[in-house]
């Protein structure tokens, strides 16, 4: 089936979660965190993804902003920085406006006026979603921005991406499923969409049951995979 619908993860995949501690590294007074922040921020990524799984398989859910709390905690504490309350405020203040990607107000665009629906699928809260669409300036460029609180349950549980077709109407197979998390990627393809791969970071494929079947290193190819 020609696909019809290209849905994005959010974040790592259209917004840039390095940026709320890079931004914040640079900023004045900020030594210590200028020292360690890209170990601060690796932690905080993997605690945070580590938590949403393990959530999902404790049938314990809480919303994605507790959770990116929590692993930020844990990060800053890791790091010897669990003290500094107004650091840890301003990180969580930059990661609520994510800055996107450069390529991804053009690349949208261009799905768009190729007659293609466009949309966010993510473990996100509406309310964090709303924010860093709307700091980007993307939501003129997206029909829907889905958000697993409507089923509870984070990604990978099949019924968060069940939501797509809900939502759009369409077959798994219309559906082009593009995450820079490998990991989504590949359930996304074991679920039965036709997915990419944004690998930035060049990283092995995850060890999965399915593999994504195209792989990107940025997301100006997208255009062209939806309509070829
Ligand atoms: C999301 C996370 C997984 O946006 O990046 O769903």
């Amino acid at each position: 089936m020609p696909i019809t619908t290209c849905i994005f993860d959010a974040y790592g995949t259209l917004f840039d979660v390095a940026a709320a501690a890079r931004i914040a590294a640079a900023e004045p007074g900020r030594g210590d965190f200028a020292a360690c922040w890209p170990a601060i921020a690796g932690h905080w990524r993997l605690k945070q993804l580590q938590y949403t799984w393990l959530r999902a398989v404790m049938g314990q859910h809480l919303e994605f902003w507790q959770v990116t709390q929590d692993g930020l905690d844990w990060a800053l504490e890791a790091e010897g920085m669990g003290d500094d309350a107004e650091l840890r405020e301003r990180l969580l203040q930059l990661y609520w406006e994510l800055e996107a990607y450069p390529e991804v107000p053009e690349m949208l665009a261009a799905l768009k006026a190729g007659g293609m629906n466009t949309g966010i699928l993510s473990n996100g809260s509406p309310e964090m979603l709303a924010g860093a669409v709307q700091s980007a300036g993307i939501g003129g460029v997206l029909d829907d921005v889905l958000s697993v609180e409507d089923v509870g349950i984070f990604k990978p549980a099949s019924v968060v991406y069940d939501l797509v077709g809900k939502r759009f109407g369409c077959a798994p197979d219309e559906v082009l499923f593009v995450s820079s998390n490998c990991w989504d990627a590949c359930a996304a393809a074991g679920y039965g969409f036709t997915t990419a791969w944004v690998n930035r970071a060049g990283e092995p494929v995850d060890r999965l049951p399915a593999q994504p079947l195209h792989r990107l290193n940025d997301l100006r190819g997208i255009p062209d995979l939806a309509g070829g």
